[in-house]
């Protein structure tokens, strides 16, 4: 057998993110019919895909992220033709379904024998999605096959929204990029969990629980993390540490008064021990900060949750590139796409939340 060599040259095709043009999906295909790796958008985040039925190109997703092996893959599908052979349950009779699939929206459901244990972490559940971004349905046609894939960062890293952020952390790791441009969401597609008698939500994404409620009324939602908690692992890629900066991220949580104080405070003291700090708040919290020697990233205006989502994990990157050694930045209100861009501001703070009083 064939054994791949961990690193090969990466190939960058740009592809037009709303008419796909058939050479790159076709090139691409190749090389997932080949046991090869792929990058590509979704509308959520860019996905590291292989032929998820073969066990020996899904392996080397794991190795090109450096993810842990206990940590399960995401299959996409076309439609539901293409993904009802994967689970024996009957993904007909969940009415409503429609709605959200083509869409940011993945359900574990039971696993069916032609799975590989290696997709999903040798549970007995597999995670099932169908995406809507042209370019990830234009190569699930051409391919023909379901095609799993994580997000294409490396493991703990923000997810990566760009095609830029793809090289940053797995250049010639993997075969060929997709370079469709930036992802409309850009975060990650909501999971929910149908394996126990009570649908239960076990990473908000990009759909909130609000829009899915006509689909699951009766939703399980988990509390949101706080510092220093120990968690239990049901969904084992909502470990605390992820979506991480380099630097050290805190969170301050209060008024926004009272934290545009508290934060010049402690930004004050920063600069004078010569640290590089950054912040990554919405436009009206940056104006405070203008006259300040501090890296700024913007993450829209406070009104447009949407905006903020889009430009979260590239703003945490940003500042990365910028080299800065500590970052603030603030928790949204708990509800609706504030309740998915808190989750992914613990994490990639690790829980370091500073309640202002
Ligand atoms: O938007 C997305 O979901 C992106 C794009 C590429 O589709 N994918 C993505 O994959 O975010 P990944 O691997 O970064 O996150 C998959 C999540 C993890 O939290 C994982 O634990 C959970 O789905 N998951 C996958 N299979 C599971 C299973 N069998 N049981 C429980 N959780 C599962
Ligand atoms: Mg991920």
């Amino acid at each position: 057998m064939m054994v791949r060599p961990l690193t090969c040259s990466t190939r960058v095709l740009k592809i037009h993110p709303d008419t796909p043009e058939e050479g790159p999906l076709q090139e691409a295909a190749e090389v997932l019919l080949h046991g090869g790796l792929v990058a590509f958008p979704t509308e959520t985040v860019y996905g590291l895909g292989a032929l998820a039925l073969n066990p020996e190109a899904v392996k080397r997703i794991y190795q090109a992220k450096g993810r842990p092996a206990a940590d399960p893959l995401i299959v996409h599908g076309l439609d539901l033709p293409m993904l009802q052979p994967l689970t024996p349950l009957d993904l007909s009779r969940l009415e409503g379904l429609r709605q959200f699939w083509p869409g940011p929206l993945t359900l574990v459901v039971p696993r069916g024998a032609q799975v590989p244990l290696e997709v999903t972490a040798g549970l007995d559940a597999v995670a099932l999605r169908i995406p809507a971004h042209p370019v990830a349905r234009g190569l699930l046609a051409t391919v023909k096959a379901p095609i799993a894939a994580p997000s294409a960062n490396a493991f703990t890293r923000p997810s990566a929204t760009e095609a830029r952020h793809v090289l940053q952390d797995l250049s010639d790791r993997f075969e060929l990029l997709l370079d469709g441009g930036p992802t409309l969401h850009g975060l990650e597609s909501t999971v929910i969990d149908l394996t126990e008698e009570v649908p239960t939500l076990l990473r908000p994404g990009a759909l909130t629980p609000e829009l899915l409620q006509p689909l699951f009324p009766n939703l399980l939602l988990p509390a949101p993390r706080f510092e220093g908690e120990q968690v239990a692992l049901k969904s084992p890629g909502t470990q605390l540490k992820h979506y991480a900066p380099r630097a050290r991220m805190t969170l301050f949580k209060g008024s926004s008064q009272a934290v545009r104080q508290a934060m010049r405070d402690e930004l004050e003291a920063h600069l004078a021990l010569g640290l590089r700090v950054g912040l990554l708040l919405c436009e009206e919290d940056l104006l405070a900060f203008q006259d300040l020697p501090v890296e700024l990233a913007s993450l829209g205006s406070q009104t447009r949750l949407e905006e903020a989502g889009a430009r979260l994990f590239g703003g945490l990157r940003l500042l990365d590139e910028r080299r800065v050694e500590v970052i603030f930045s603030t928790l949204f209100e708990e509800a609706g796409l504030g309740r998915t861009l808190n989750d992914r501001l613990i994490r990639a703070s690790e829980g370091r939340v500073r309640p202002v009083p």
